[in-house]
């Protein structure tokens, strides 16, 4: 009798214990969020999240307001959806919340790496900004016009063939090939005897690595979720393998014009004694960050002036008057146009109208782990206990950018949203009659806010002036609707439409 009262008390606290890991017995303490823990234990209400993150955080904002706990695949996460009380988790301390340990896991994941090391970020980033963003800003035209005009004055002048693409495939190729060698280097001409051939080294190799960038891309959200079918992780494992050793330090080191932001960051790990094979790995995370979100933006941007003939007027009477300015001229034999950092810094209304593509096209969700027990206060006075443990997140897309309060009109694209009346560039934007700081959030905020800004901007800049000044193009179908954003994506930045848009392309001279 006593060993079978054993074994039942031994069988009540094994299931006491695992319905206490599925969570069932977590209830909402006072002065907590409400919490919604979803229909499945431990799993919650990742399924639904999974589907269509916008579609779900909208439903839990219309029950439960502005702030609410949902249990997410084991862990609790508390959004925060009132964008007036963003400033209390983008400004809190790194010992309340952080986001390494977060990211940690994912970069091991998905990257297959993973470092005991804490390198100083500053070190690397600066190279995004300053003297290093005006270097790589010309990297990236030269490697432009590598990639769009090596063509140019090959053909006859009236005669120049039209080319069909999709607009999606021909955006992100172009730019992230660009930017990948503007980072990474070009092939040098020593190795292939001429400049020539060394520029169609670069072409071909960087091809190679934007297909097999783009199967990597389409695992992705599956494989960050960690649900991947076994033949499509057996892929995804190959294609890892396949970049680190296409990306392999000892490669990269052959290659001139490395920048000296993917410089300093290999050339630190080596010193901190880190293994070669590490180092091969972090070198595709840098890739993945710098070159997973500009090409999708750029076909955006495109996209959106190309719907929108006034937005496209406007911008195309921007950029031929900062040629004029510049006294450049696009001739048939003349030089090919340069665009520095300095021109690029006075389009007003090309910058608008890039803040505003991304208003409708990044929607990353910005994740903390809660690292002690901590109260968040609300700009409406209000204060939430949040538990050690939890993560805190922000979905900006759907709490502030599609805000029909702070942007009216949320789904409609206009390209001045972002200017002033006199031009400049517009920040006041209101909330429930206070001016809002947080109003458009793309690139993150606070210590995680993306560091590559400036040059991404950049980047969809100088495509954009490429396009418009070398190129005829149009919609094969003019009256082409918007596609919708392929809602696998939400929460990793830049989103991808769900169909392509054929459009046609030739070159003017
Ligand atoms: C349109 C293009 C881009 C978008 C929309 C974008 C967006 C983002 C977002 C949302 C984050 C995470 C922020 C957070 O969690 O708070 C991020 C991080 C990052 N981005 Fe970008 N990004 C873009 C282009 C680039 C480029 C061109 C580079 C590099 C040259 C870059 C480098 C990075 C890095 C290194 C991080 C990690 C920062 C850290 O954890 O310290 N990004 N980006």
């Amino acid at each position: 009798m006593g060993f079978l009262l054993t074994i039942l008390l031994a069988l009540l606290a094994s299931v006491l214990g695992g319905l206490y890991l599925l969570g069932a017995f977590r209830w909402c303490r006072p002065g907590e969020p409400p919490l919604d823990r979803g229909p499945i234990p431990w799993l919650g209400h990742v399924l639904e999240f999974r589907r269509d993150t916008a579609k779900f955080l909208e439903r839990m904002k219309r029950k439960h307001g502005d702030i609410f706990t949902v249990q997410l695949g084991g862990f609790y996460f508390t959004f925060l959806m009132d964008p007036l009380s963003f400033g209390t988790i983008v400004k809190e301390a790194r010992t309340k919340l952080d986001f390494r340990k977060f990211a940690q896991n994912l970069v091991q994941k998905v990257f297959g790496y993973h470092s005991d090391h804490r390198f100083p970020q500053m070190s690397s980033n600066k190279h995004l900004m300053g003297d290093g963003l005006v270097v790589m800003t010309q990297a990236m035209m030269s490697n432009l016009q590598n990639l769009m005009l090596h063509s140019v004055g090959t053909g006859d002048n009236n005669h120049m063939p039209w080319k069909e693409d999709g607009l999606f495939n021909y955006s992100y190729n172009i730019v992230f090939r660009a930017g990948y060698l503007a980072l990474f280097g070009n092939e040098t001409p020593k190795s292939t005897e001429s400049m020539e051939k060394a520029r169609e080294v670069d072409r071909v190799e960087s091809q190679e690595l934007f297909l097999e960038f783009r199967k990597y891309d389409q695992l992705f959200p599956n494989l960050a979720y960690g649900v991947l079918p076994p033949a499509e992780k057996r892929e995804a494992e190959r294609l890892k393998r396949l970049f680190w050793n296409m990306l392999s330090v000892q490669k990269v080191k052959t290659k001139e014009n490395i920048s000296v932001w993917v410089r300093d960051q290999q050339q630190e790990r080596e010193e901190h004694g880190m293994e070669d094979f590490m180092q091969d790995r972090y070198m595709f995370l840098l890739l993945w960050a710098s070159q997973g979100n500009t090409g999708p933006a750029a076909f955006w941007l495109l996209f959106y002036l190309m719907k929108h003939p006034d937005a496209m007027r406007a911008v195309q009477g921007e950029v031929e008057e900062v040629l004029k300015e510049t006294g450049q001229d696009v001739k048939h034999e003349g030089p090919f146009i340069n665009l520095t950092q300095d021109m690029l810094q006075k389009t007003p209304i090309l910058d608008s109208a890039v803040e505003e593509t991304l208003r409708l096209t990044s929607a990353p969700v910005l994740t903390r782990a809660v690292l002690q027990d901590m109260s968040l206060k609300m700009a409406d006075g209000n204060e939430y206990r949040i538990r050690e443990g939890d993560r805190v997140a922000l979905f900006p897309y759907t709490a502030v950018q599609m805000d029909p309060e702070v942007h009216p009109d949320p789904l409609t694209y206009k390209y001045d949203r972002f200017l002033t009346a006199e031009g400049g560039k517009k920040t006041d934007f209101y909330k429930g009659g206070k001016k809002i700081k947080y109003y458009n959030m793309p690139w993150g905020a606070g210590i995680t806010m993306c560091p590559g800004r400036f040059f991404a901007t950049n980047e969809l800049k100088q495509f954009v002036f490429l396009m418009l000044t070398y190129f005829d193009f149009e919609l094969k179908n003019p009256d082409e609707k918007i596609p919708d954003i392929d809602t696998k994506r939400w929460g990793f930045g830049s989103m991808h439409p769900t169909r392509d848009i054929q459009f046609r392309y030739r070159l003017r001279f």
